[in-house]
């Protein structure tokens, strides 16, 4: 019994290995497959006549058996790559001796979005929250909206605060230096009450270093209504900059000057590399500036109500704050040179990867 099943077992390696040389792709190796290895194959009916031998012969027999799965599987699999293999050179053209098909294949260069768009995002995220709504403006301005109507009369001294980009000087059309020419739009087009946030890219003759670019974003806050004061301003600016920074943060007003604001503040952040103390990203003051705001001076509303009547100073109040965006995205992720973010080298940009979070949902 033992000697007839090792010499059927001889027959069938001879028989499986001549019909699987002619094979030639996956289907037929499939049929093979079944005819050998299946659950009614060959090695299969073997193991079951297993049961019916002699005690004695069992072991032998089942060792013959083990080696045969075994052959049969090494055939398998050698021609199963031989198959694939073959596939991928004929089909697919390649050459055999560059090709390593079991190598992973090229991650796909995902688009990500600018740490600027991100930091952007969120801060929009938390205005959201404040029922602010959002807004824009051109980035070409006149004379008019960039410093007039925000009470900064030409000769004003405050003029040069803003090293400006004419593109027609005589006709006073230039690159708007902030996004504060947005206030005035705004409240032309809107009556009070009202809050509205707007980012945008402003342009200053700036050198650009690593603190400095010509070409720079503000995000730009207003809200009018009839009984806005400093404390609104305040509360607004101090949420917007715990949620941003962390609950930890202190914020300090300090007395400031913009022609289009009276009061006027400059304010600042507790430093959140050193946490106060003291470090070169502070110049050892412990303080960050990173806001300029104020109550709306009554000149602007005088100016919008030359138009819009219901901007009568006496009857309106608001605020007005405005901030560089690449600065609080330098701080936010510890940046320390401006020119990153225009130098478009994808080991930097593809850092923010991670940073995606929830801002990815929020579209501008
Ligand atoms: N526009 C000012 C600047 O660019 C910032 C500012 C905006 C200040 C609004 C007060 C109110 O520096």
């Amino acid at each position: 019994m033992s000697n007839e099943i090792i010499g059927k077992i001889k027959e069938t390696v001879e028989l499986a290995e001549k019909e699987i040389k002619n094979i030639k792709n996956n289907d037929e190796l499939e049929q093979w497959r079944i005819k050998y290895l299946g659950r009614s194959g060959f090695i299969l009916s073997f193991t079951r006549e297993i049961s019916s031998m002699h005690d004695d012969l069992k072991p032998l027999a089942g060792k013959e058996i083990n080696k045969l799965k075994k052959i049969l599987t090494g055939l398998y699999e050698e021609k199963k790559k031989e198959i694939d293999l073959s596939y991928v050179i004929n089909e697919l053209g390649h050459k055999k001796e560059v090709l390593i098909y079991t190598y992973p294949g090229r991650e796909p260069d995902f688009a990500y979005f600018h740490p600027i768009t991100i930091i952007t995002k969120s801060m929009i995220n938390i205005f959201k929250k404040m029922g602010f709504g959002i807004w824009t403006g051109p980035e070409i301005e006149t004379d008019y909206y960039n410093f007039s109507a925000l009470n900064t009369p030409e000769n004003h001294p405050a003029r040069d605060m803003w090293d400006t980009f004419y593109l027609d000087y005589s006709k006073g059309i230039l690159l708007r230096t902030h996004t504060s020419p947005i206030q005035i739009r705004t409240m032309e087009r809107f009556k009070p009450p009202f809050r509205i946030i707007a980012v945008g890219k402003c342009f200053r003759k700036d050198a650009f270093d690593s603190s400095h670019s010509p070409v720079f974003h503000q995000m730009e806050g207003l809200m009018v209504g009839f009984d806005i004061n400093f404390a609104h301003l305040k509360g607004a600016l101090i949420y917007f900059l715990r949620e941003l920074f962390g609950a930890e943060i202190k914020v300090r007003f300090l007395p400031a000057y913009f022609p289009f604001t009276e009061p006027s503040a400059e304010i600042s952040i507790s430093c959140v590399i050193c946490k106060g103390k003291g470090c070169s990203t502070c110049g050892g003051t412990g303080w960050l500036e990173i806001l300029g705001a104020g109550m709306i001076h009554p000149e602007v509303f005088k100016n919008i109500a030359r138009k819009e009547p219901s901007y009568s100073p006496d009857k309106i109040t608001g605020f007005a704050f405005g901030m560089g965006i690449e600065r609080i995205a330098m701080l936010k992720y510890c940046i320390n040179d401006i020119r990153h973010f225009y130098n478009n080298d994808i080991r930097f940009l593809t850092q923010f990867r991670l940073n995606l979070g929830d801002n990815n949902e929020i579209l501008l």
